[in-house]
């Protein structure tokens, strides 16, 4: 296992021994590379058929499968008891980047509604400023017929970039979230007032959602290059 696997490992593995309620009935269980051992080592709980896991979208939702765990919807489902997911960029006060594997939206609905919402990330995630370490650019969800009107705007409010996210070698045309979206990714450089840039591009017509999270999470995990891991709270 390389050094960075190793360390997502290590976070996760204690973000859910130290978090993990012990009579938790809903519990949300986010998308990405790190999460992926979050269910691992949910999975190895004993009392594992005593609650219900609620995904984040398509990958969450095989995680939760694959590891023998109860599913249910946030439909069905939306008071938590907690929530564990991955980060792309965290800063001190815990505001965060997410978006980068598309999954926003589903992402911050979980979290908002998680009584605890834990973060996981390894080393290369800590940052003093968002939009210091994710040079991609803040990722937004939008209806798919605004791209156009809100790539301008987004260029008005700053943007030095903005991107729509394509498919790459897998997919001809701009990625599909979750929802059945598009997704932009809009570099502001350094985001010094996180909760500021949130709010304007959310009052843009056509957003869905911002990939800042700011104010929801309580406590952040790292996998570190020793092996040891660190707490940002
Ligand atoms: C998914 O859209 C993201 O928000 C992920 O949670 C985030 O990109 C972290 O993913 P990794 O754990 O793979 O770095």
């Amino acid at each position: 296992m390389s050094l960075v696997e190793e360390a997502k490992k290590q976070a996760a593995y204690k973000a859910v021994d130290d978090n993990f309620p012990p009579h938790a009935k809903y519990v949300g269980i986010g998308s990405g590379s790190t999460v992926v051992y979050v269910a691992e080592r949910i999975g190895q709980l004993k009392n594992k058929d005593s609650f219900i896991c609620i995904p984040t979208g398509f990958q969450s939702k095989q995680l939760i499968i694959d590891n023998g765990l109860k599913l249910g919807t946030i439909e069905q489902f939306s008071d938590l008891d907690i929530a564990f997911d991955g980060a792309d960029e965290v800063d001190p006060q815990l505001n965060l980047i997410k978006g980068g594997g598309a999954c926003l939206f589903q992402e911050k609905l979980v979290a908002v509604s998680a009584k605890k919402f834990v973060v996981v990330a390894d080393y290369r995630k800590k940052s003093d400023v968002l939009g210091k370490q994710w040079k991609q650019g803040i990722p937004i969800e939008i209806v798919p017929n605004s791209y156009v009107k809100i790539t301008k705007d987004l260029k008005s409010l700053g943007a030095i970039t903005v991107t729509l996210r394509q498919g790459g070698k897998a997919k001809a045309g701009p990625i599909i979230t979750d929802n059945n979206n598009f997704l932009i990714d809009a570099d502001f450089g350094e985001v010094k007032d996180p909760v500021s840039l949130h709010n304007k591009i959310k009052s843009l017509v056509g957003v869905v959602e911002t990939g800042i999270f700011t104010n929801v999470a309580s406590v952040s995990y790292f996998g570190e290059e020793d092996g040891k891991v660190s707490q940002w709270t």
